[in-house]
């Protein structure tokens, strides 16, 4: 019997999950049993155990939003998909499991050669990182974009896709043994997001213009993002790590003309067209096939060990992502 992680209330997240045996069952018409190989904890999921994320799912529910199964059996009428074929599972299904039944619908194929880890954390992050860097300013070869947190999945999908569209980046961080390490990773410019950031941004970077910003940090460091950008610039706000609301002194909006935007992903993926995924999808599982998505993952727990898993992800200073499975 497929064990799945559940929950009853909203509350602390190590402490109101709970695993649960669900019934062995075999797929029917249109449907898809899957064994789930890797699903990440992302910040967003813990928020949502919280009850603090915008989307509160009916309860009891299993957590997880993305990762990667294989599929174990198919309904009769499935002709799509085979056994042994690797799938991104789908919004809704709850991803903290060991397997279940989806509609054969609602699967998207993962290419022969993407890593399963990559496949299990794309969904997410790439696909963030990478709209963001299409969707605010035309994104040039050339092009300068300056991101905090830049050391998060977002940060380091945020410098490969950057890196394969020919543009710049600036990247904070708040530890200084990520500077070699992101340099390495291919980061142009690696700076300590402290007081004397944007001194030396202007120096590291000759005073190029910066149009785009991304902040998933909030307080301070959203006020050094914003204060990096040259006149007319954005600055994106996709996540708020520090929980401290935004600091935005009233000259950049006045006289510089700084935008601040918001982006969610969830309301991408709600209005994107399967023509619009599909083209993401198909840059992002070749970049992953090519190596050029290297997220490092800290530990991979099985999913009776949840409550270590979440008390190991709400942990700073990590060296990766935590994900639940079994590679
Ligand atoms: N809006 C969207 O659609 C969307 C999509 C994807 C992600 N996000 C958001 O993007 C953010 C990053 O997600 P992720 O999965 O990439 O994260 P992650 O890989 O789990 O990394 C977390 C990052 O946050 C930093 N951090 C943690 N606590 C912090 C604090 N108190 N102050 C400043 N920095 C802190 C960490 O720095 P250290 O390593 O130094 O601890 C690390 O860089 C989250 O807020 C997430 O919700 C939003």
């Amino acid at each position: 019997m497929p064990k799945a992680v559940v929950y009853r209330q909203y509350g602390v997240p190590a402490e109101t999950v709970e695993l649960v045996e669900t019934p062995a069952v075999q797929p029917g018409p249109g449907q898809v049993l899957v064994q789930n190989i890797l699903a990440p904890i992302n910040p967003a999921d813990l928020n949502t155990l919280e009850g603090k994320y915008p989307v509160r799912p009916e309860l009891p529910a299993t957590p997880g939003v993305e990762g990667v199964g294989t599929v174990a059996a198919v309904g009769f009428d499935v002709t799509s998909l085979k056994p042994g074929m690797a799938v991104l599972l789908p919004h809704g299904y709850g991803t903290w499991r060991e397997g279940g039944i989806v509609d054969a619908n609602k699967l998207f194929p993962v290419p022969e050669g993407v890593p399963y880890a990559e496949a299990a954390m794309i969904k997410i992050n790439p696909a963030t990182a990478w709209r963001m860097l299409h969707d605010f300013v035309e994104p040039k070869p050339g092009a300068w974009v300056i991101q905090n947190a830049a050391n998060s999945g977002v940060g380091r999908a945020v410098i490969a896709i950057a890196k394969r569209l020919g543009m710049h980046t600036v990247n904070l961080v708040r530890r200084p043994e990520l500077i070699d390490e992101l340099t390495a990773a291919g980061a142009d410019v690696v700076i300590l997001d402290d007081e004397n950031a944007n001194a030396e941004i202007k120096v590291r970077t000759g005073g190029a213009k910066i149009l785009l910003g991304l902040n998933s940090v909030g307080g301070e460091s959203a006020t050094r993002v914003a204060s990096a950008l040259a006149a007319g610039g954005k600055m994106a706000t996709f996540g708020a790590m520090s929980r401290q609301p935004l600091k935005l002194p009233t000259g950049l909006l006045i006289f510089k003309d700084i935008q601040a935007l918001g982006f969610w992903m969830t309301r991408w993926y709600q209005k994107a067209t399967d023509e619009e995924r599909n083209a993401m999808f198909a840059e992002l599982f070749e970049m992953a096939k090519s190596g050029a998505f290297k997220t490092p993952i800290e530990r991979i727990y099985p999913v009776d060990e949840i409550r270590e898993a979440i008390t190991h992800a709400l942990k700073g200073s990590r060296g990766g992502k935590i994900l639940i499975g079994n590679p």
